[in-house]
């Protein structure tokens, strides 16, 4: 009897104690995150998040855990556009997605080497990789003279600052009083942050949105490759079960044809 209530207690509390992780994550700092449409059957966003990946970010961080055929596999990209614009010169395409910078001399430059980034959007999660992203601002007082309003004092510096331009930080906005925020044109906010549009980048703020979304969408493909193949094989077997009732439906009609 006092085995099988400790046993209903942690029935009861398992889904709770399992999904705690998330709600800390999505108020323990008090943090606003941006919310992100993730798609993974969205192929040309998961190609264009790809070609952000490999152009704005391999060079530091790495995604060790992901070969460069498999990616062009998934993705549809063919074989001679996968060597020309994915690829390291020296790389083939069963190597796997590593950087061509040491952890050495990233410690040196940076103080921390980058992560790699193949399981970040796990670690992270998409709402925060979405915000960190779109977060970058001019800081005077930074070594490398960018901050980030998300991941404060960032060892790293803004690397898509030709897309997106510069911002500095005006504010927050204040949530507790319930006050709309008026914004100007030239005011971006991320979560809850304001900032002011210093230098415009080659993407209008809505592109460099997009862009991001693409990005992420590509990190969320990367830590979980499998998605992409459960969806397939979860339409195979919704038709499956489709066809085996009509076949039932029909067996238990002629079954009952005769008793009826
Ligand atoms: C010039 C090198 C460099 C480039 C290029 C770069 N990063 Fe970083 N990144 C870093 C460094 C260094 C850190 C560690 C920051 C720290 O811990 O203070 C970092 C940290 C991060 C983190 C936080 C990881 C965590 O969970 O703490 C994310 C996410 C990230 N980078 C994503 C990206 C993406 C996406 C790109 C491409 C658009 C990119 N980085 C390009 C240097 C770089």
């Amino acid at each position: 009897m006092k085995i099988g209530n400790s046993i209903m207690a942690l029935m009861v509390a398992l889904p709770f104690v399992v999904s705690a992780p998330n709600v800390m994550a999505a108020t323990a700092e008090g943090v606003v995150l941006d919310s992100v449409h993730i798609d993974s059957g969205d192929t040309p966003s998961l190609q264009r998040g790809a070609a952000l990946f490999v152009n704005y970010c391999l060079s530091c961080h790495g995604a060790a855990y992901m070969r460069y055929e498999r990616l062009a596999y998934d993705l549809d990209i063919p074989m001679e556009t996968l060597a020309e614009d994915f690829m390291f010169t020296t790389d083939k395409p069963g190597d796997l997605m590593k950087t061509a910078m040491t952890e050495d001399d990233a410690k040196e430059w940076f103080g921390v080497a980058p992560p790699d980034l193949t399981l970040v959007s796990r670690v992270r999660n998409n709402e925060w990789l979405y915000t960190y992203l779109r977060a970058f601002y001019l800081d005077e007082n930074s070594p490398n003279g960018w901050n980030n309003s998300l991941f404060e004092n960032v060892a790293m510096p803004h690397v898509l600052y030709e897309l997106q331009g510069a911002q500095t930080l005006v504010g927050h906005v204040e949530t507790d009083e319930g006050a709309a925020v008026e914004t100007s044109a030239h005011q971006n906010i991320v979560g809850d942050t304001i900032f002011e549009i210093q230098k415009v980048g080659k993407n209008s703020p809505e592109e460099f949105d997009m862009a991001m979304r693409d990005l992420v969408n590509f990190l969320s493909y990367l830590a979980e490759p499998a998605q992409l193949q459960r969806r397939s094989i979860g339409i195979w077997v919704l038709a499956w079960l489709a066809v085996l009732f009509v076949v039932s439906f029909l067996l238990k009609k002629e079954y009952w044809r005769d008793i009826h």
